[in-house]
């Protein structure tokens, strides 16, 4: 029997582990999967709907290590996480995507002599002034086994030299989620709790500290946004982060009426917006990937993507941070420019399936 330990600690990661977590459990007569929570991400909304939506059972450990700058984030897991790995000795460390909880808990696992996996590996946005690259790029070198969504982390691997044998395009875990859930949006109250109509409505939600960090860029943010409600209400999750600095800020009076400012959402009741809305205006790295999913239209207001499938084949417009700019792109869509996408290569609901037969397949002979 194997031990795996999946480790989770911000929203993004809880739609990845879940498909994975899905088809461990499949081969349990193999390989017991534990679940440790860090708790970066510690909020009723924006941890524990998700563990309750996505089907996942209460972490085995939860680390509580909450909110602080990355050093001290980072540290506190790094201490933590070193005692879950002492006692459980498991035969591999599980870790998603970009956030600190993944850096830190691949650090400990290395140091440990514990393989790693890495999910979502390989993608770059060339940008290191971004934490979540640094992250990135740190995991994969510790990695043992690079599970790959998209061909350019494939290629980004290879070019920082990267064994092509530690390297496996196995599709996006992320877009399992939505398949497995999609059906269930049926039943989501969110659009009459709103007041909206399908097809009605802009969805909006910017987290980013380049972008909510600073008053100038918040207010330029907001002023947007107003424009765009004059054409259709703009629903926006607001994410703590972003709470606390319109708050701080003192921007809460320059918010249109026709601008929802709402709680963060659950899963499902977000993958209903995303699925009815006309156009997403967003800073996230995995809402590029979802909409290119959907169909649906999506204005990522950055400078750069570490996800550029989404713009050569999906429907992905990386706009950039000049607010004008981002008005401007955005009324075109809605007055009809729109682009044609269509699905990625392997972001077809089995990538959790691909990456268990990996690690089965090589792990078993161990
Ligand atoms: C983290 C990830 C980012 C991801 C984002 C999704 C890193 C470096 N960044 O950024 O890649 O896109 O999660 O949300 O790991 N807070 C709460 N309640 C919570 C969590 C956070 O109030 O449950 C507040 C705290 O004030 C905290 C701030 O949000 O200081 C930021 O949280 P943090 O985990 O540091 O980073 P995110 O900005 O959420």
């Amino acid at each position: 029997m194997k031990k795996f330990i999946s480790v989770v600690g911000a929203r993004p990661n809880f739609m990845k582990a879940a498909p994975l977590h899905k088809a461990l459990l499949h081969n349990r007569d193999r390989v017991q999967h534990l679940i440790c929570h860090t708790g970066q991400h510690y909020d009723e909304k924006m941890s524990r709907i998700f563990f309750e939506e996505l089907e996942l059972p209460k972490p085995d450990f939860y680390l509580g290590v909450g909110s602080g700058t990355h050093a001290e984030q980072t540290a506190k897991v790094l201490i933590e996480f070193e005692q879950v790995v002492l006692q459980e000795k498991p035969d591999l460390v599980i870790v998603y995507g970009d956030v600190n909880s993944t850096l830190a808990c691949s650090l400990v696992a290395s140091k440990l002599g514990i393989k790693i996996a890495h999910v979502e590996a390989g993608l770059r946005s060339n940008d290191r002034s971004m934490p979540e690259e640094i992250n990135r790029i740190v995991t994969d070198v510790l990695s043992d086994y690079c599970f790959v969504s998209e061909k350019s982390g494939v290629d980004n691997l290879l070019h920082e030299g990267v064994s092509a044998q530690k390297i496996f395009l196995v599709g996006n875990v992320m877009i399992d989620s939505v398949l497995h859930y999609l059906p269930k949006t049926e039943h989501s109250a969110i659009l009459s709790v709103l007041g909206l109509k399908k097809d009605d409505f802009i969805l909006v939600t910017i987290h980013r500290p380049s972008n909510v960090d600073s008053k100038k860029s918040l207010q330029d943010i907001l002023a947007m946004l107003n424009v765009l409600s004059e054409k259709y209400p703009v629903v926006f999750p607001v994410h703590p982060r972003t709470k606390k600095n319109i708050n701080t800020y003192g921007l809460s009076e320059y918010i249109a009426n026709n601008v929802l400012m709402i709680e963060p959402l659950g899963y499902i009741d977000f993958l209903a917006l995303m699925k009815y809305s006309k156009l997403i205006v967003t800073d996230s790295g995995g809402i590029q990937e979802e909409t290119t999913y959907l169909n649906i239209q999506c204005v990522t207001t950055r400078d750069n993507t570490e996800r550029p499938i989404t713009i050569e084949v999906g429907t992905n417009h990386l706009v950039g941070t000049n607010w004008g700019k981002v008005q401007e792109v955005s009324l075109e869509i809605l007055n009809g420019m729109k682009k044609n996408g269509s699905i990625p290569k392997l972001w077809d609901g089995l990538a959790s399936e691909r990456i268990v037969d990996v690690l089965l397949g090589s792990l078993a002979y161990r």
